[in-house]
């Protein structure tokens, strides 16, 4: 039986719910099929905590979370309480920069049960890879003077490391898939990152002749995951043309509550965070309200991490058995609670062992 030590983070929010309820689905799903245990530690860092301790975290944190073989977070942020800045920078963006989370990866599909804003949208299923630690999210730049003479610069960031290394992990993911590979540019109108960009990727290309590869500018290609996105299977991109794509993603399948997300440390050298892509919803928190499937496929995630690919499947699957049947919270169309949904993936689970 293997044990593996994994920290919880729930946050705030939805947060506090959608961990519960995952947490939940994944002993069941342990227990049921047996071979795995997961143990989680949970640790109360969030708003909240900041109001009583000065913190988002405390000063060892970052000590202690690097004992955990993954970190399973919920949503950081409760701006009534904490400037968002303060709180996202204190606890996740601290994670992902100082654990080396340089990869973040976000799949997109049709789901059963679940309308997609789209007429036509076909059965999509892809995979958004982003660079996650680097490109134009930089602070490198500044701002001078005032007023008419204001000058603000802010500088992309490309480095050959962490270029190549996204691209591999890419590379790597489409070669287990379906050996396609789109790379997002914009080498047409951004000069030297872009043609830099694609230089990489036609050199990491060659030590993957097997995975067809190809390049197209971004603006082209956000249009084509609302245009035809049955048609993608792998995508790399830098940091900011990953994030804005994987919410297109997030859009077509229906609801920002349903997607996942893993931020991957390759070297193994610190945990990887796995969180879904929504926020902490203060609209929704407390009601029983939240979707918990972008928590729960965020846990399939975190399973195909450790190997379980199998399990993962089976807990894909259940989640959509559940939607199928109509059981669904009301961000997709359903009157369901967190709880209901939860209580149904669970039954789905036990059902199928
Ligand atoms: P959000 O993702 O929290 O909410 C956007 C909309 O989606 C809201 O209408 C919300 O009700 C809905 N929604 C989100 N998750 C849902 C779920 N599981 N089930 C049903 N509906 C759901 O984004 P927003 O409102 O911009 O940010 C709220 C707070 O969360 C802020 O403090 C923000 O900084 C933080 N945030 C944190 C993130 C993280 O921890 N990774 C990511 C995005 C935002
Ligand atoms: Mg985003």
């Amino acid at each position: 039986m293997r044990k593996i030590e994994l920290a919880a983070l729930p946050g705030d929010g939805v947060g506090i719910e959608v961990v519960e309820s995952a947490k939940d689905v994944l002993h069941t799903l342990a227990d049921a099929h047996g071979g795995v245990e997961f143990s989680f530690t949970t640790f109360p860092w969030s708003c909240d905590y900041y109001v009583e301790h000065g913190e988002m975290m405390p000063k060892d944190a970052m000590n202690t979370l690097k004992q955990f073989e993954a970190l399973f977070l919920g949503a950081v942020g409760n701006p009534a309480l904490v400037p968002d800045h303060i709180s996202l920078w204190g606890m996740l963006i601290k994670i992902r920069r100082e654990f080396e989370l340089s990869v973040n990866v976000r799949p997109a599909k049709r789901m059963k049960g679940i309308a997609s804003p789209l007429a036509n949208p076909k059965d999509f299923d892809f995979v958004v890879v982003r660079e996650n630690s680097e490109g134009e999210y930089s602070e490198v730049g500044g701002r001078i003077h005032q007023g008419e003479n204001e000058v603000a610069i802010q500088n992309a960031v490309f480095t050959r490391r962490a270029t190549e290394k996204v691209l591999r992990y890419a590379f790597q993911l489409a070669e287990k898939r379906n050996s396609r590979l789109v790379s997002a540019t914009k080498s047409n109108g951004i000069v030297h990152s872009m043609p830099f960009w694609d230089e990489v990727t036609k050199a990491v290309a060659t030590e993957y002749p097997h995975v067809n590869v190809q390049s197209n500018h971004i603006d082209a290609l956000a249009a084509f995951f609302v245009t035809k996105p049955s048609e993608f299977d792998v995508v790399v991109a830098s940091n900011l043309f990953g994030d804005i794509l994987t919410d297109v993603g997030s859009a077509i399948m229906g609801s920002i509550g349903i997607a996942p997300s893993a931020n991957i440390n390759l070297e193994g050298r610190y945990p990887s965070m796995f969180e879904p892509v929504h926020g902490s919803a203060p609209d929704i928190a407390g009601k029983g309200l939240a979707n918990p499937i972008g928590q729960i496929w965020t846990a399939k995630m975190m399973l195909d991490h450790f190997g379980y690919d199998e399990l993962g499947q089976t807990l894909l699957d259940a989640i959509e058995d559940v939607t199928e049947s109509g059981i669904k919270t009301r961000d997709i169309g359903g009157t369901s609670t967190t709880k209901e949904v939860t209580e149904a993936i669970k039954s789905s689970i036990l059902q199928a062992a």
